[in-house]
């Protein structure tokens, strides 16, 4: 049985998700959670060798590269957090593949598919920024996925979603601390008690 919870955190490149991830698990861990950052794509296998720069491949291998990345992530990280009672905030998962290999292959559905068996989080936010607004906040280009009629489509994908009723949306434009505040004021009903491990 999974004591903990998995929170999950989508958005665009330069919505600001990594920051919000850490300022969420550093609240978590003061107010007497076992928390952890964790992140997506892993730094070992398959998502070491999606990271590594100048890295291509043709778009159904890279799909494939990330479900599988993202199962080994499961195993190694998210199964025996959980099973500890930590709370795991992954800063992307199953829905960054939904969203960036859906618009690049045209077929969310099989992305699903191959995603299958990545456990569904307890509650998965997504970071809404429009892609002009984010991609002039990132100041050292660091992803292939970089480019503004990409994300455009990425977005779509994910509001369909929050549309759905798979992700929560926080409007990721407001000022970071008003951001994390955000983030908290919805996190906290899925919070089990504190120090109840
Ligand atoms: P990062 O900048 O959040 O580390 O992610 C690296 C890039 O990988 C980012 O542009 C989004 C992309 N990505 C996918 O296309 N599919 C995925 O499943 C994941 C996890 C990331």
């Amino acid at each position: 049985m999974n004591k903990g919870l998995l929170v999950a955190l989508e958005g665009v490149d330069g919505a600001g998700k990594t920051t919000q991830s850490k300022a969420i698990v550093r609240w978590l861990k003061k107010n007497g959670y076992a928390a952890k950052y964790t992140s997506e794509p892993t730094s070992v296998g398959a998502g070491k060798l999606l990271s590594k720069p100048g890295f291509t491949a043709s778009p159904a291998l890279e799909a494939l590269l990330f479900a599988a990345d993202r199962i080994g992530h499961v195993k190694r990280v998210i199964e025996p957090g959980l099973r500890k009672g930590y709370v795991i905030v992954s800063d992307r998962y199953t829905y960054s593949s939904i969203a960036y290999q859906g618009v690049i292959l045209g077929d969310v559905e099989w992305v699903r598919t191959i995603n299958k068996f990545a456990p569904k989080p307890d509650v998965a936010f997504l970071l809404d920024v429009e892609p002009r607004l984010a991609l002039s906040r990132i100041k050292r280009p660091r992803s292939r996925f970089e480019k503004l009629g990409l994300l455009e489509a990425v977005r779509k994908i994910y509001l369909d979603m929050v549309a759905a009723g798979e992700l929560i949306v926080v409007d990721g434009t407001k000022p970071p601390k008003q951001v994390t505040e955000e983030l908290l004021a919805k996190l906290r009903p899925f919070l089990p008690n504190p120090r109840c491990r």
